[in-house]
């Protein structure tokens, strides 16, 4: 809907216009699509830390599995070389899958590694829960599953997790050797605005 202004706004704006444009070519950044921002005109104040404990479970078998093969492995891989499996695993609060739903690990994984199991994950964290619902953090890495404590990069974030980075301490919390199923505690260590 177009709004008429009264002469005095529209006026007004120009002037503002024109003073930021001003203001652009005097700290000399104004290529005509770049330009360099206060970082107060994105509502970026101090940069925090915040620390996140939250349980990834991987389910492959039951009704409703939420992490799904689409690529096989190579034949006659001894770590599964090649397999890609497809993710959307419940993150909770705590380490039973029926306690709270905070968010879901949406992605996939990849045997990456000939001589030892070692996953390339690759996924977002989407939030639901409070102030972080909607907000997601990437996490991008190498997951050795028989290590005691597996370290992957945040790479990144969105919402309340914009301009992210950070790491993540993966430790299994619960593995069944039969079923595949695993749930996974996640220690994040994210520094965001
Ligand atoms: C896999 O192993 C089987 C049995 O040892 C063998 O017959 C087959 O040729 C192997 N396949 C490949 C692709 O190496
Ligand atoms: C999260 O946001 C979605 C979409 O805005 C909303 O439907 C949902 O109720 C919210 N969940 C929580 C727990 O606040």
């Amino acid at each position: 809907m177009a709004t008429i202004l009264p002469f005095s706004s529209s006026r007004f704006i120009v002037f503002s216009i024109l003073s930021l444009s001003s203001l652009i070519l005097i700290t000399g950044d104004d290529h005509g699509f770049a330009r360099i921002l206060d970082m107060k005109t994105l509502g970026l104040k101090k940069e925090k830390l915040s620390h996140f404990r939250i349980f990834w479970h991987d389910i492959l078998t039951g009704k409703s599995p939420s992490a799904i093969q689409v690529v096989p492995p190579v034949a006659n891989s001894s770590t599964a070389f090649g397999l890609m499996r497809m993710i959307d695993n419940p993150l909770t609060q705590g380490p039973k899958l029926s306690s709270k739903l905070v968010g879901r690990a949406q992605g996939f994984y990849m045997s990456a590694s000939q001589q030892e199991i070692g996953l390339l994950m690759a996924m977002n964290f989407a939030f639901m829960e409070g102030k972080y619902n909607g907000s997601t953090i990437t996490v991008l890495g190498r997951n050795t599953v028989f290590s005691t404590v597996r370290e992957m990069p945040v790479i990144g974030g969105t919402g309340a997790f914009r301009f992210a980075r950070g790491y993540v301490q993966a430790r299994t919390s619960k593995f069944d050797q039969y079923s595949g199923d695993a749930t996974v505690e996640y220690d994040c260590y994210v520094l965001h605005y």
